[in-house]
């Protein structure tokens, strides 16, 4: 089926049905259910026989037939994804039950936030939803008995047709459970634009929308200024932070403004000459963020920024700590704003509304460059590159396979559900969705391959030493996977490649090459003439689908359902000036409908976790091991070497975060998955 084709079967409001069109696809063509992985020894090219070389070409054109370039999604104007959805790319059974879990979850938690901001007269319009939610878990409650049986039967035939059942079964709940959230929300603004909206919203009206999901402890830590720094190297974007040397004109702080916020008789420039300042600078936002606002049909006019905000970490001390906010990139325009301490009222809840500014910023950045541009839609070119350039059998076809299962898919989601007018992009982020879509594009086609291996970004952006930066979980954890995976590309490349002349002989990895530097648009993808540079590309590619994703996907549900702190959009400007009232500040909070599509959406994206690292299985039932050559699975082989450190790093992470200021788990191997399916 045509991705676009999809795409125009649902839009707006409607669209919010999680899967609009998937029985369609689905029953379009056969499901390709007991197709085992077998596959035979993978081979370079330029070792098999004639005959068999022609079979290779023969199965690469068929993959060429099935897996199409386009860059004409009108959500995503000029980004390289794939044309159609190819039905192998499909979900499977395992990830359609830990979905529905989740979605069941959300509905019942929905309900109950209607409820609560709806009042009494919405309740009899949630009753037959209600019914339709207890009939879902009675359907899932069956399916997952019947899986295991589809599994452990003694009749493969059997076990096939039954699978093919809970498939097509399965599909359609996911289907229902999201048209009874499209039900669901369309009561709520049903009688909220027949109500009163003027009633004063403070933090205690979000924390009633939590009934079925728990309240995450970031609301713990609302107006928390040591949580708000550590947010920039533990929290949901730990990509932004940056070293500087020099203090930007267009941020002009003064030592007296430093000396104040940190209450400290540290100067500027000692700070300067230390290393001891960092910046976040949300100047890419651009049309995102801009001056006076959006007007939307659903949710009103809401704001977002793009700010400048200033940390430092005064001398020996371990941890950053919040300086100062200029809440636009003009400082005529926008004066700098200093940490204060809450006994001086008016310019503390200034402050608070400054970091309310940088965290509404922050959202949208994560949101469109960090988590959909830099990860789902970068390993899409990649998968596509894949299956069109390198043979079934090639060892790196192998190899990254399992790391692009899911993303096609949960990329087709995207660009209908959230990247189109009136869906969940354009209900939770506050610019014009145009807006979004062209600034996500345009981030994906900067992003420069060789630049985002992470020992390279954290070299860049002067946060690489734990000597300049000493508290920041996300790049150590991020290193320790980096290398496993450097290790376990490098021994897997060594039992294939004997030599640097035979990657420079493999001719369909110099065409994979050309295909993903042109059709895919990867910025910086060049000629691979080395087994070292060939390790370091596969090992980016690895940890892109698996580690990078899963660091900047899973905060969504603890950090980013919680509206107080963390909010796509603010239902005022920014503050103007140096002073404001904690009514000031309630202003900010997000619309309702924004409020609760933004929990619900994102407490699914952050909760499924499908396959972890370490794992190489089929994508088809029954789900076998991909991995079969006995040169890379046997005993104290390869992969048993790579499983070992990840086990290894498992230990240490946990034994690091008893000593954190706050744990970091999303790194940890055990709750990476393998590719980006969510
Ligand atoms: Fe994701």
């Amino acid at each position: 089926m045509r991705r676009r084709e999809f795409l125009a079967a649902g839009t707006g409001l409607s669209a919010l049905s999680v899967f609009p069109n998937l029985s369609k696809i689905a029953s379009a063509a056969s499901m390709p259910l007991t197709t085992t992985a077998t596959v035979s020894v993978p081979t370079l090219p330029q070792k098999v026989s004639i005959i068999d070389a022609v079979t290779r070409r023969a199965a690469i054109a068929s993959m060429q037939l099935q897996y199409v370039w386009t860059d004409q999604f009108p959500t995503l104007p000029g980004v390289p994804l794939s044309a159609l959805l190819p039905t192998q790319e499909l979900p499977t059974i395992e990830w359609l039950i830990g979905a529905i879990s989740v979605g069941i979850t959300i509905v019942a938690n929905l309900l109950g936030a209607v409820a609560t901001v709806g009042g009494q007269a919405v309740g009899a319009q949630l009753s037959s939803i209600n019914s339709q939610l207890a009939s879902a878990r009675t359907t899932l409650a069956a399916s997952q008995s019947l899986f295991v049986q589809a599994q452990t039967g003694s009749d493969a035939t059997v076990n096939a047709l039954l699978a093919g059942q809970l498939q097509t079964s399965l599909q359609a709940l996911f289907t229902q459970l999201g048209t009874m959230g499209e039900s669901a929300l369309t009561v709520l603004t049903t009688a909220l634009s027949s109500t009163s909206t003027t009633a004063t919203r403070t933090p205690a009206s979000y924390d009633a929308l939590f009934t079925a999901i728990s309240r995450p402890e970031i609301a713990g830590y609302l107006h928390d200024d040591a949580m708000f720094a550590y947010l920039r190297v533990g929290g949901p974007n730990p990509m932004l932070l940056t070293s500087i040397s020099a203090i930007p004109t267009k941020f002009p702080i003064t030592n007296a403004q430093y000396q104040a916020a940190l209450n400290t008789t540290d100067t500027l420039s000692a700070a300067l000459a230390g290393k001891r300042l960092f910046i976040l600078d949300y100047v890419e936002l651009g049309a995102m963020a801009p001056a006076g606002g959006t007007s939307k049909t659903l949710t009103g006019t809401g704001y977002v920024a793009a700010p400048i905000a200033l940390f430092a970490l005064l001398p020996g001390a371990a941890t950053l700590s919040a300086v100062a906010i200029q809440c636009g990139q003009n400082p005529a325009t926008n004066p700098i704003i200093c940490r204060t301490a809450a006994s001086s009222s008016q310019a503390y809840w200034a402050w608070q509304m400054a970091k309310t500014v940088v965290n509404t910023a922050d959202f949208n950045y994560h949101e469109m460059f960090v988590h959909l541009g830099r990860t789902h839609l970068v390993s899409e070119a990649f998968c596509v590159a894949t299956h069109r350039q390198l043979a079934p059998n090639h060892p790196l076809s192998v190899l990254l396979l399992p790391h692009y299962e899911g993303d096609i898919f949960i990329n087709e989601l995207a660009a209908a559900i959230i990247m189109s007018p009136d869906t969940f992009g354009d209900l939770i982020l506050g610019g014009p969705i145009a807006a979004a879509q062209q600034a996500a594009a345009r981030d994906r086609l900067a992003f420069d391959f060789y630049n985002q291996m992470p020992p390279v970004d954290f070299a860049n952006r002067g946060v690489a030493s734990s000597s300049v930066l000493p508290e920041y979980p996300y790049r150590d954890d991020a290193l320790l996977i980096w290398q496993a995976l450097l290790d376990w590309a490098t021994n897997y490349i060594g039992v294939y490649y004997k030599s640097d002349a035979d990657v420079v002989g493999d001719g369909e990895l110099s065409a994979w090459v050309t295909e993903i530097a042109s059709s895919g648009k990867i910025l910086g993808f060049r000629p691979i003439t080395s087994r070292s540079q060939l390790a370091q590309v596969v090992a980016m590619i690895m940890f892109t689908a698996s580690a990078q994703h899963a660091a900047v996907n899973f905060p969504q549900s603890q950090f980013m359902v919680y509206q107080p702190v963390y909010s796509g959009v603010m239902n005022a400007p920014p503050p103007s000036g140096l002073s404001a009232s904690q009514q000031n500040w309630n202003a900010l909070l997000p619309n309702m409908v924004a409020a609760i599509a933004q929990m619900h959406f994102l407490y699914l994206l952050g909760s499924v976790h499908y396959r972890s690292l370490g794992n190489y299985q089929s994508a088809n039932f029954a789900y076998l091991s991909t991995l079969t050559d006995p040169a890379i699975t046997a005993t104290g082989g390869p992969l048993s070497q790579y499983r070992a450190a990840l086990t290894a790093i498992e230990a240490k992470i946990n034994a690091a975060n008893t000593t954190r200021s706050y744990p970091y788990p999303y790194l940890l191997p055990s709750r990476i998955p393998t590719s980006t399916n969510i």
